[in-house]
């Protein structure tokens, strides 16, 4: 009889989340180039994109129903968002600044996060989801660091609440119309290559 080696491909799962409201923007733009480069590495992938300006849910209302469960009582699509974050093995999220800040779409996702918090902070929960990667890359009009630094701490404590390293990051300051992304080749090359470097070495795939 032949030995028969059992075979296990393991499928990683990427969730590219975009922040910003305009589609074919330059985050967007940013976002498509990653994940062109997580493409390319010929690794088993289940890829998919969330526009969060097209998904319908509330901020958070402090109501306090996540208290006692640390789960959010709010059944809209953030219900999914969760189902999705917490089963992908790599997390991408790409966003303009408005206002020295993430935008609002980001914000209130990130606000729902709280029931996590709840769950990880308060009612200490054990986390039985694996560890995520996670790449963040901005874009702005202007050349404020601060701004940057801003967002970057916002999402950081969202990732450390939702079990993503924070792996890697892409700034690319000074673009602002549509297709401004477009002429610096530089910031595209690195979109590619951090896409291509967040999922490779993962010792998961073919
Ligand atoms: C409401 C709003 C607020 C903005 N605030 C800032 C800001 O504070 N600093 C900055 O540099 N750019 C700001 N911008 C410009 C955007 O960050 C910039 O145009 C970016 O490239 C847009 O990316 P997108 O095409 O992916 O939406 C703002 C744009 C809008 C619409």
């Amino acid at each position: 009889m032949r030995d028969r080696k059992s075979r296990i491909i393991l499928i990683m799962k990427v969730l590219a989340i975009l922040g910003s409201p305009r589609r074919g923007g330059n985050a967007e733009t940013l976002l498509d180039k990653a994940l062109e480069g997580v493409q390319s590495t010929g690794v088993s992938l289940e890829i998919e994109k969330v526009v969060l300006n097209e998904l319908k849910f509330s901020p958070c209302q402090e109501c306090g129903g996540c208290d006692k469960t640390g789960r959010c009582v709010l059944k809209d699509a953030m219900q999914d968002i969760y189902k999705k974050i917490d089963q992908a093995d790599a997390v991408i999220i790409s966003s303009p600044i408005f206002f020295g800040s993430l935008p609002a779409q980001v914000k209130a996702m990130i606000d729902r996060y709280q029931c996590r918090w709840v769950a990880k902070y308060i009612l200490e929960e054990k986390e039985i989801r694996p560890a995520k990667k996670g790449l963040l890359i901005l874009v702005e009009a202007s050349a404020r660091e601060s701004f940057l630094k801003n967002a970057q701490s916002i999402i950081k404590n969202f990732f450390a609440v939702s079990n993503i390293g924070f792996t890697a990051k892409l700034y690319c300051p000074q673009v602002d119309k549509r297709g401004d992304i477009l002429k610096d080749e530089d910031c595209l090359k690195r979109a590619f290559e951090l896409g291509k470097e967040t999922i490779k070495n993962d010792g998961r795939g073919q």
